[in-house]
């Protein structure tokens, strides 16, 4: 649950009306990068992180993006409050006010109406997480090109403080990232220990050696995965069926989930 505060995390006082600069500033309320998007796919996207740390990161996060989209709903509002109908029309606002007045609503600044597709919640959270940086990257340009298009002050200072906050959001999703990045690795070290065992028992290769599994290569492909250090002699099966043969060949009949899972993941060396 949340509790709420009466106030705007900074404050938004904006002393005459502009109709231009308010249908501007709205695509951050609705627009594509805008941040009921983002407090959305945020809020939606930690329920299926395995880590506590993320979902904790993910709903903070989430959670300051609503007080964002309150002061963006707060500057279209007072950039819009009090206007005349002359106003209104020479500024180009007549289309908007038809449908919906003065009242907030969330489209982007070319009128386009708010859409879930804009923001994704893929169930998987390193592909989640680089979602997340990008759209906080997306959010903080939106931002420099509505400071491109104003100059009044009192507008300018809370959108300087917005943008300035995506690029607190975008540090902080990266170190989540990188922290998540890790403990998945450690976590399929340790449920494959027996096979990575296994592998060494299986070759022969000094002590020197080094093995990579290369991150995003098929494994179902013959060695398509495998990279040795340059200077090591090429490597042999010890023993078995497969004795003499080598590893490059050998590594084709690999527990393939196993190759999968690790390319999949990481670059790892053994
Ligand atoms: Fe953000």
């Amino acid at each position: 649950m949340w509790n709420y505060e009466k106030r705007l995390q900074f404050p938004v006082n904006i002393k005459e009306p502009n109709a231009k600069l308010a249908q501007v500033i709205i695509s951050q309320y609705g627009g594509p990068d805008g941040e009921m998007g983002a407090s959305m796919r945020y809020l939606s996207q930690r329920y299926a992180t395995p880590y506590r740390e993320v979902a904790g990161l993910l709903t903070d996060i989430g959670t300051e993006e609503l007080a964002h989209l309150e002061m963006v709903a707060a500057i279209v509002h007072q950039l819009t409050r009090n206007l005349s109908m002359e106003e209104i029309e020479k500024s180009g606002f007549a289309p908007y006010y038809t449908d919906h007045t003065i009242g907030i609503w969330p489209q982007a600044a070319g009128g386009i109406p708010f859409n879930a597709c804009e923001f994704q919640s893929k169930g998987d959270v390193i592909t989640d997480l680089f979602e997340d940086m990008a759209a906080e990257q997306k959010a903080r340009t939106t931002y420099d090109n509505i400071l491109r298009l104003i100059k009044e002050p009192d507008v300018c200072e809370p959108i300087k403080f917005l943008r300035q906050r995506e690029v607190v959001h975008f540090q902080r999703f990266g170190e989540a990232n990188r922290e998540d990045c890790r403990i998945q690795v450690i976590v399929y070290l340790l449920s494959h220990i027996c096979i990575i065992k296994a592998f060494r028992q299986r070759f022969d290769y000094g002590p020197n050696h080094r093995i990579h599994l290369l991150q995003g290569a098929n494994p179902y492909r013959q060695n398509a995965g495998i990279r040795h250090t340059p200077d090591a002699a090429p490597i042999r099966c010890r023993a078995g069926a497969e004795k003499g043969r080598s590893c490059r060949k050998a590594v084709a009949d690999f527990p393939a989930p196993f190759l999968k899972t690790l390319s999949e993941r990481a670059f790892y060396a053994i």
